[in-house]
């Protein structure tokens, strides 16, 4: 991947003396001393005679372990550092006192390192204090370990990935060389001689590193000692009809994953939590002793009790259900719903249950939705009489608007009675959908007019652990054959809004849908499976793995008589789906382990259905080692499109707005499946984080002919139940909240075009930090011929425009609609006013605003 014009520009600037001109600054050493040491991941520092050492950047890591779970784990214990083969540095490290495993990444010029490996041995008690050492005419490597037990051993290799078995070996065998330096705290460590342009070169990284950084650290707060004497700005804008190109007609879409409580609880419409029994304390990794299978229910009545069973179960898929043992008729069960079921006056509400009778030979049930302050809001009678599992149905109406009402199910009659799969829906999901979404909140969704939806992750799409990956397979079907499962973002999953309603749900916003699917490998950070690391399905599964994958394109796109196309239209879809892109990966760590199966897939795709565009995958981040070695892999197979995400400062996004200027047309082109931009601490997403996005979107735009598509990232997160921070979207039972991001993404949705035009602006103030500020971008809707200016101006005063649209046909109508408010505003809503064309010519942009003009067609 070329470097972006403008780093490449600093890089220069900052090496100015050295690099650039090649020159030699007088009196500079050709060589010296660098002290490789641990602090939290390898540092540097370097000395011209081994007695006076100046670390490189005080607090400056150059290598990061990447093992085991969300930073608690990543612990990069004894590193050491040698160089081996043709020169490349190897470094080797101890990951903790458990596992059997050791960490190795490589480097040419210690700035960028490759993918780290973990390998297995298998002797000893643990891996303690690794060493390695290069046998320059064997060309070999050899590594040493001491464990816990004080036992020495080694393994060999030639390629750093496959390892001879491991030997006991003498005390001897293990020649470590580490030294302690006259430098305050850094404990032992390697000294290596180097040529000082090396040094150089660290020193510059480190350099650039920090530049960068202080850019990111920019925010509106310092506006005032920035823009000092900043008057309002004159911008002539000139477009440039002549040079229009194509541009994606796919940019903006949303992308959707159970997190935040997004689906149970959120999106999906059922209003009963633990419908089926099926929560377990592994949801919340045993940390919370009330999630069990009777979470959000309780028992009323004289001496009644419920108890979990799962002998016959409904469902095997399905294990577990409430057993209820009624002496004395009258008692009743309660389900509180996720915090309180919100009901609405005058509207209907369907209830199902699945109830086998254990003893009796009939059991009268009075449902009944009821409050706490308003008592009995609904209620409707109906009997069990079988002692087979059955389904039983009946309809409530809300007598009142209640925010935190309870579903309760009184017994008519002692006895004991089995219950499965009870359900309270809404008659008015989002189009009328059965098992369907919260109408208020799909239809907000709905409203930025995605071109796509991405689903079900994130994160899980791939899981904590290998078997906590995503199978879709568990997602479709009756809702009692349906297989729940843990939610890594600590909950459950009931698998009700699976892939069928996701794919219902893209029909009915007319968005494609996006399903994303994991490499054959769970999360990078997964707590389970693999020691706390990435692990890979088993190659002997590889085969099964990939065939689900072929029957999610025949489930989603295969005729009815097909076997899968077949249980699409069993569910009530017989049409195809229209599926035409698969996401393979996300954000994985871009391992061996990850290129082998993700290879496999893509090759497996590629030749069974080549009609499907298959999206790979760069890492979480948009620098460093995954980043270049997923960029490497999509390359080398020619991936169509490659998936980057990043969450950012406002001021990355605004000092990076030419990300993409560079980038190869040639190669793969990129979705942008997650960023978002986010404050520290409580203030994460207002004005100034929205109108960085909408800066950072004109700047996705001007590339629509490389970023095919982009989505923020997360989507919608319930209040109290958010694991992640800042969101597009938050809700409650009863409200949903849309962020002044949330605007930003329906005004670009709105207002997408297929053709870029572009321009030149002229601005009156010279200041760099003015020009990056205040952007423009106009494209042609080709539906409706009506051409879209829009334009952020992200100073603190108003630009003065004048825009010329070099004989561009205009109609005489333009709706304009502004966002606006001031940086820490977290409230705004955009202002729509219908003016002449005229008008716009000469445009006052307010302070801190967004401004889209639709200019209609003639
Ligand atoms: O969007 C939230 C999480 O961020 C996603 O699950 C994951 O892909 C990323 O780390």
């Amino acid at each position: 991947m070329e470097r972006k014009f403008w780093l490449l520009a600093v890089l220069i600037l900052l090496t100015a003396n050295v690099f650039a001109t090649n020159k030699k600054i007088a009196n500079e050493p050709d060589s010296a001393y660098l002290f490789a040491y641990n602090a939290n991941g390898l540092r540097f520092a370097w000395s011209l005679d081994q007695q006076n050492w100046t670390p490189i950047g005080n607090d400056y890591t150059f290598l990061k372990s990447d093992y085991g779970r969300w930073g608690s784990e990543k612990k990069m214990i004894t590193p050491f550092l040698i160089q081996g083969k043709n020169g490349l540095w190897v470094c080797i490290w101890s990951l903790n006192d458990r596992t059997l495993q050791f960490a190795t990444s490589s480097s040419m010029d210690l700035i960028s390192w490759s993918p780290q490996n973990y390998p297995y041995v298998n002797k000893g008690k643990n891996v303690l204090r690794p060493i390695i050492a290069y046998n320059r005419n064997l060309d070999e490597y050899t590594v040493t370990y001491v464990d816990g037990n004080g036992k020495y051993f080694q393994t060999k290799t030639n390629d750093l990935i496959r390892y001879s078995s491991v030997k006991e070996v003498a005390a001897s065998a293990y020649r470590n060389g580490s030294t302690s330096v006259n430098l305050s705290d850094t404990g032992n460590g390697q000294v290596h001689r180097l040529p000082w342009k090396v040094i150089l070169g660290l020193k510059k990284a480190h350099e650039l590193k920090d530049y960068k950084y202080k850019q990111d650290r920019e925010t509106t707060k310092d506006d005032a000692q920035r823009f000092a004497g900043l008057k309002n700005v004159e911008a002539k804008i000139t477009f440039q009809p002549d040079k229009a190109k194509a541009i994606s007609n796919m940019l903006t879409g949303v992308f959707f994953e159970d997190l935040n409580y997004a689906a149970d609880g959120g999106l999906y419409a059922e209003l009963i939590q633990n419908r089926d029994f099926e929560y377990h304390p592994r949801d919340k990794e045993y940390n919370d002793k009330s999630w069990n299978s009777s979470y959000a229910w309780t028992v009323k009545g004289d001496r009644a009790t419920m108890k979990i069973d799962s002998v016959s179960p409904i469902h095997p898929n399905n294990p577990h259900y409430a057993v209820l043992d009624i002496p004395v008729a009258g008692a009743s069960i309660l389900n509180s719903g996720f915090d309180g079921i919100a009901l609405k006056k005058g509207e209907t509400y369907d209830f199902s249950l699945s109830a086998k009778l254990l003893d009796t030979k009939r059991m009268n049930l009075e449902v009944r939705l009821v409050s706490d302050k308003q008592g009995i809001l609904a209620k409707s009678n109906l009997n069990i009489t079988s002692n087979n599992w059955r389904t039983a149905a009946l309809a409530l109406v809300s007598s009142a608007d209640v925010a935190d009402a309870k579903l309760e199910i009184v017994m008519g009659n002692s006895g004991h009675i089995a219950i499965d799969m009870v359900s309270l829906f809404p008659k008015n999901t989002f189009k009328g959908r059965k098992n369907g979404l919260r109408a208020d909140l799909a239809q907000t969704i709905g409203d930025i007019h995605p071109r796509f939806v991405r689903f079900p992750g994130g994160c899980l799409a791939h899981g904590d652990g290998i078997a906590n990956i995503y199978k879709w397979k568990n997602s479709i079907g009756p809702l009692a054959a349906r297989k729940p499962d843990r939610n890594l973002w600590g909950y459950h999953q009931t698998m009700g809004l699976g892939y069928y309603e996701y794919f219902q749900f893209c029909e009915d916003i007319g968005a494609v849908p996006v399903p994303v699917i994991a490499a054959g490998v769970p999360c990078q950070n997964s707590a389970t499976g693999g020691g706390g690391q990435q692990g890979g399905i088993p190659m002997s599964e590889m085969g099964q793995y990939i065939q689900d994958i072929v029957d999610l394109i025949e489930y989603a796109n295969g005729g009815v008589k097909t076997e899968w196309g077949k249980k699409r239209a069993e569910a009530g879809h017989p049409k195809p789906f229209n599926l035409k892109y698969i996401g393979i990966g996300n954000e994985d760590q871009i391992t061996e382990v990850f290129a082998e199966r993700f290879t496999m897939i893509y090759k497996a795709l590629k030749k069974t259905h080549p009609e499907i565009t298959v999206i790979g995958t760069a890492g979480p981040f948009f620098e460093g080692t995954d980043y270049e070695a997923g960029w490497q892999i999509a390359s080398n197979l020619n991936v169509p499109i490659i998936d980057e995400h990043y969450y950012q400062s406002p001021g990355w996004f605004i000092n990076n707005q030419n990300f993409y200027d560079s980038y190869d047309r040639s190669k793969s082109k990129v979705y942008l499946g997650e960023y978002a931009a986010s404050l520290p601490g409580g203030n994460r997403t207002n004005m100034e984080t929205s109108l960085a996005e909408a800066l950072y979107l004109l700047s996705l735009e001007r590339n629509g002919d490389v970023v095919s598509m982009a989505s923020y990232a997360p989507l919608i997160a319930k209040e109290g139940h958010t694991q992640w921070d800042p969101d597009l979207i938050y809700f409650n039972n009863t409200e949903v909240k849309p962020t002044i991001g949330y605007f930003v993404q329906q005004l670009y949705g709105q207002n997408a075009g297929q053709e870029y035009i572009p321009s030149t602006m002229e601005l009156s103030s010279n200041q760099e930090n003015v020009k990056k500020r205040m952007a423009c971008s106009m494209v042609k809707d080709a539906k409706t011929g009506d051409l879209i200016v829009k334009l952020v101006n992200l100073l603190p005063v108003s630009v003065n425009t004048s825009l010329d649209f070099n004989q561009q046909q205009l109609g005489k109508n333009t709706i304009k609609t502004v966002l606006a408010g001031k940086p820490d505003d977290k409230k705004a809503v955009p202002v729509i006013a219908n003016i002449s064309t005229e008008a716009t010519r000469q445009l006052e942009l307010p302070a801190y605003s967004f401004t889209v003009l639709r200019f209609k067609a003639r």
